[in-house]
């Protein structure tokens, strides 16, 4: 099945289900090179009058660099017979594993943001601010310390949802 584009004010799912129980495969490209990863925590919603999703991203993660170093990113969302690889990419990095071509996902590119044919709900976005998160920012100290006892706290990215593809 083909993707077409639709308007964030169609798009037919529950976000808090979407990004929170399907999970998020967060993809760019750095350096000629692909890399992904999964997450589960972000929204969506309207910033500076635009459709924006925000995005954490410890920085120790591989596909930190690739996020950092590219103007452009995807979000895929993966049915649920994709679960099995959306594990894998939340749970081995790309630094040791080649994990697109281990889950055998097909790589297109829109705005040279490479995102997977096999998802059904694709994002692709630009990346207009990134900050990191510190624990000068916590209005309570005690909840920091529960979230971030490694104090390796994520960045957050606010990238602007330039299209929606959708299957
Ligand atoms: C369900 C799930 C959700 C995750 N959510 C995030 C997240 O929101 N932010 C983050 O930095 N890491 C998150 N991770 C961890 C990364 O996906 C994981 O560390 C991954 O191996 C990083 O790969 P990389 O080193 O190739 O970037 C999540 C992992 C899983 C399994």
């Amino acid at each position: 099945m083909s993707f077409k584009e639709i308007s964030p004010y169609s798009l037919p799912d529950n976000p808090f289900k979407m990004i929170g129980k399907d999970w998020m495969l967060l993809t760019a490209e750095f350096d000629g090179k692909v890399n992904t990863m999964t997450a589960s925590w972000g929204g969506v919603g309207i910033l500076w009058n635009k459709p924006v999703a925000f995005i954490f991203v410890r920085p120790t993660r591989h596909t930190y660099k690739f996020i950092e170093n590219s103007d452009y990113m995807s979000i895929s969302i993966l049915p649920e017979k994709y679960r099995k690889e959306l594990n894998l990419c939340g749970t081995v990095s790309g630094r040791d594993v080649d994990k697109i071509k281990e889950c055998g996902f097909s790589v297109s590119r829109e705005e040279n943001a490479p995102y997977f044919e096999e998802a059904d709900t694709v994002f692709i976005c630009k990346k207009h601010y990134g900050q990191m998160l510190n624990a000068e920012s916590f209005v309570d100290a005690g909840f920091d310390e529960k979230m971030y006892a490694d104090k390796n706290y994520h960045k957050v990215y606010i990238v602007e949802i330039e299209k929606i593809l959708k299957k």
